[in-house]
């Protein structure tokens, strides 16, 4: 009886201790190193910090109070010289750790103490980062939280960052965020050591950024109808209706923004797109355009203006290659973005430039031949050299999407290949930095589950997909590529809790592909991290997408050409439970185990997935029409 006893209580122990180291370490992105040690730390109630005195650090120490505090309701005290019995003790090394780099640190945790070390500042920003995610998902509460042992476990961590460029792209033109939106952006983005944001700020929708030279590009250019649906798709705003939705960010509010970047260790790189997607500008400025604005109903609504399956544009939205004002206007611009933004780099944009207006303009056909241009991409080739030299002049860096390839790419130009790899390969081939950002991975505008329940957009990218970017593909020497990110297209975003859902948890995928040492990723302990860390995105009021739940739906014809459907799931150990009988099936319905044949007059398979018992998906309704339509047309 009494060796039963103490055999439960030792299984009880096991059990218990299994179940919390499997869930305590959770870090994202996965680091170079952790080493599990014995033992925890716990914060004691009165929380004593060593920074060094640095400017660069003296926000961190605000964020560091404010992070400690806000939860716990302990007082948290800064100290700027070592302190005998400090809580965390944050230093920067005298002699350059060479492993680190200008971005890793060390950190220990001990039962007595918390340590975090770094070559730079930024370094132990990022320490912090990590430490915050070994205290207790409540850890993430802007109010106290009361009955919780404040612990982490003890540990030695050493990371560093695979990439020096880790970004995410933020579309603030086809709806206009605010400028506190934004600082809520980056503040998301740096807790898991994103440390760029590419900031497009002018698109045919609108233009965000004051020009103090160029008044009408935000009097005009910022300022389109609010229309609410499915963008692409709506009316032509009539003359009468109010042009009273948008906004831009004055001089003050753009440095507001880098200046916040800036204290979080994010470089902001502002893109300006052109000469394509310059409609905005072209409402401001008609003259800019080759034609003087065909098609222009005013800066876009939302409404079609371009034929995409054939390539054509209705609108004429480009600026004009030959007429040289055209220059002049862009010396502007970039004499004052580059006055603003400390980075080095500006994007000049290149992409989805439809020369339906070039090819009927004589003064590009005079161009032509004066400069000897043979075709429509060495007419672009010609626009982008051009505006290669104006940013280079100001001392910045050129960048451009991947078209900026066709026709002959200008002699500096780093490029941001997203059609694919492709590009990116072929600029590295020629010695040219990139930065990887394809679509095929990393674009989270698009749909991340089955397009039956997902607000709708042009293609689907679920996670376990942008699992897989890999910024360096294969026979490329690796010193070319800078590094990778995300890119938010906002045409179907309208408001910051859709954002968060459409970033989260894609966005953790792409961190670890930025961040992580190639070997380290694992597709299975990362849907794991993702779910723990749900649990703090719910604390921190933080939308997110539950889509890898989801059933993934997959239809194909059996030998008697009837409908099979195939069901499966992204994460591993989840019950899929279905019904054919228009009811909602829970976990007393049939149990998904082979390809389904659909019952003869059935209109509706509704499936759930569970995992332990409880649901964990959400409930799709599948019209077995759209099954059939599947199977005559691949895709989702
Ligand atoms: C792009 O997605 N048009 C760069």
């Amino acid at each position: 009886m009494k060796k039963s006893f103490i055999s439960l209580s030792l299984l009880f122990f096991y059990v218990f201790s299994f179940a919390q180291n499997s869930t305590e370490i959770s870090i994202i992105p996965e680091p170079v190193s952790v080493v599990k040690n014995d033992g925890y730390f716990v914060l004691p109630q009165s929380v004593s910090v060593d920074m060094p005195a640095s400017a660069e650090l003296r926000e961190v120490a605000n964020i560091l109070k404010e992070r400690f505090s806000a939860p716990t309701g302990y007082s948290v005290t800064i100290n700027s010289k070592p302190t005998e019995g400090a809580t965390i003790q944050l230093s920067l090394n005298k002699t350059a750790d060479k492993v680190l780099g200008s971005e890793g640190y060390n950190l220990s945790v001990t039962s007595k103490t918390i340590s975090i070390k770094a070559n730079q500042p930024a370094g132990l920003f990022y320490g912090v980062q990590t430490l915050l995610q070994l205290f207790p998902k409540e850890i993430e509460s802007k109010s106290p939280v009361k009955n919780i042992s404040w612990q982490a476990p003890a540990v030695t961590v050493t990371d560093y960052p695979r990439f020096g460029w880790r970004g995410l792209m933020f579309d603030v033109s086809r709806h206009f965020f605010t400028k506190q939106e934004v600082k809520d952006f980056i503040d998301n983005m740096v807790r898991y050591k994103f440390n760029l944001l590419h900031w497009h700020l002018t698109d045919d929708e609108g233009w965000r950024i004051e020009i103090k030279s160029l008044p009408k590009l935000t009097q005009v250019g910022a300022w389109n109808v609010k229309r609410v649906g499915t963008f692409g798709t709506f009316d032509i705003p009539s003359p009468s209706e109010p042009r009273d939705y948008g906004g831009f960010y004055t001089q003050e509010d753009i440095k507001e923004v880098i200046q916040y970047a800036k204290e979080r260790f994010v470089n902001i790189l502002p893109e300006v797109d052109v000469p394509g997607h310059s409609l905005a500008a072209i409402t401001a400025y008609p003259e800019l355009s080759c034609s003087g604005g065909v098609g222009n109903n005013g800066v876009s609504s939302g409404q079609e203006i371009k034929d995409w399956s054939h390539h054509v544009a209705l609108v004429d939205d480009n600026l004009c290659p030959a007429n040289e004002n055209v220059y002049v206007f862009l010396d502007k611009v970039i004499t004052e973005i580059a006055q603003l933004f400390p980075f080095e780099y500006i994007h000049m944009g290149g992409d989805e430039t439809f020369k339906t207006f070039w090819e009927k303009s004589d003064a590009v056909k005079q161009l032509m031949q004066k400069n000897k241009l043979k075709n429509m991409e060495e007419v672009q080739s010609y626009f982008g050299k051009r505006v290669e030299k104006i940013v280079e002049s100001k001392g910045k860096k050129f960048m451009g999407w991947d078209e900026v390839l066709e026709g002959g790419l200008a002699p500096n130009a780093v490029v941001m290949s997203w059609r694919g790899m492709k590009g990116g390969i072929e600029a590295a081939k020629m010695g040219h930095e990139v930065v990887m950002s394809p679509s095929t991975f990393v674009y989270i505008d698009y749909m991340q589950g089955d397009k039956i329940s997902e607000p709708p957009v042009y293609a689907t990218l679920r996670l376990n997909k942008t699992y897989q970017f890999e910024p360096v593909p294969d026979g490329v020497d690796a010193k070319y590529i800078k590094g990778g990110q995300a890119n938010l297209w906002t045409e179907q975003i309208y408001n910051t809790r859709h954002l968060q859902y459409m970033v989260w948890p894609r966005g953790l995928a792409v961190a670890e592909s930025v961040w992580s040492p190639k070997e380290k990723k694992n597709w299975s302990s990362f849907a794991k991290k993702v779910e723990n860390n749900f649990g703090r995105m719910d604390i921190e009021q933080i939308k997110y997408a539950r889509t890898m739940f989801d059933p993934i739906f997959n239809v194909k014809k059996d030998a008697k050409d009837s409908l099979l459907v195939d069901l499966s799931t992204e994460v591993e150990g989840l019950d899929i439970y279905y019904s054919f009988d228009n009811s909602h099936p829970d976990n007393f319905y049939p149990k998904y185990s082979s390809p389904l044949s659909i019952p003869k007059e059935a209109v509706m398979l509704k499936v759930i997935t569970y995992r332990d018992g409880k649901p964990i998906g959400r409930q799709i309704d599948m019209p077995i029409s759209e099954l059939k339509k599947r199977a005559g047309a691949k895709g989702e």
